[in-house]
């Protein structure tokens, strides 16, 4: 049988990388996703020295061009998407708290983190209809938990990113609402929280790795038939909104 086909967005570095090598090396065959192509391809090259089956892909989220010439790649290659890993994000520079945000920043991380999610996740949906039993995951955080942020005693209460929470917050809504939408189809939709991870994103001054932070999307993108759908969660479990 052939291999599962699993896009990941944003898969050149950090916990994208981590999540592509994962599905890899558990057989997937995996679409490194990367608005830089050459980076797209070192990534690819570190992982087929690994033994993975891999290929990149030119992918800006923002860039509705480049979305449909990548869907159309993968239909023509593969005909099928079994998972799509929304990976891709920025916290935009400048974002800051909710009274001195300016427009334009917040502007910038929705175009990626919402619109851009959104335009991917419509783009692949026929590719994805097409599998047996088709996995989208989210990346999300606990930044974007109303329980954690609005409890003055937790950590996420004191973070000063306007945009980047409420961006967040807005793809588990999209997690929800696309859940519902295809309920029934056999194709289960999830958000994942992999915790705060030393990348470019998150800084380097956590303990906690990129491929720690990858394990939980790895596990809700290879969720069994009856698994569960438009729920967030950490490698601890289920998270509340
Ligand atoms: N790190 C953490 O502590 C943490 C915690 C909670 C949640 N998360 C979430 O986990 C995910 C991965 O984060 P990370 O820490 O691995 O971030 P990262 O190291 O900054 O990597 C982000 C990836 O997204 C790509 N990207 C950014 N804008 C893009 C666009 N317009 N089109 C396509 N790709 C784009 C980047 O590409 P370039 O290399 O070209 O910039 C890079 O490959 C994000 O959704 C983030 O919100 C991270």
């Amino acid at each position: 049988m052939n291999n599962k086909i699993a896009l990941v967005t944003g898969a050149n570095k950090g916990i994208g990388f981590q999540i592509a090598q994962q599905l890899g090396d558990r057989g997937y065959t995996v679409l490194i996703g990367s608005r830089d192509l050459a980076r797209g391809e070192a990534a690819v090259k570190e992982l087929v020295a690994g033994g993975i089956e891999a290929a990149a892909i030119q992918l800006d989220v923002t860039e509705e061009s480049s979305v449909r010439a990548a869907a159309a790649q993968i239909g023509e290659r593969h005909g099928r998407l079994d998972v799509l890993v929304n990976n891709a994000a920025i916290i935009a520079d400048g974002d800051t708290a909710v009274s001195e945000i300016d427009a334009d920043v917040l502007r910038r991380g929705y175009e990626t983190n919402v619109i851009g999610l959104i335009s991917v996740t419509q783009a692949m949906l026929p590719l994805l209809r097409k599998a047996e039993r088709a996995r989208i995951v989210n990346l999300s955080t606990e930044l974007s938990s109303l329980t954690a942020v609005g409890n003055p005693a937790h950590r996420a209460s004191t973070v000063k990113m306007a945009g980047y929470n409420s961006s967040k917050i807005a793809v588990n809504m999209i997690t929800v609402m696309l859940a519902n939408e295809l309920r029934g189809t056999g194709i289960l939709v999830n958000a994942a929280d992999p915790g705060r991870c030393a990348t470019e994103m998150g800084g380097l001054d956590t303990p906690r790795t990129p491929a720690e932070g990858a394990a939980v999307a790895v596990r809700l993108a290879t969720l069994g038939e009856n698994g569960h759908t438009g729920e967030l969660h950490s490698e601890a479990g289920r998270l509340p909104w």
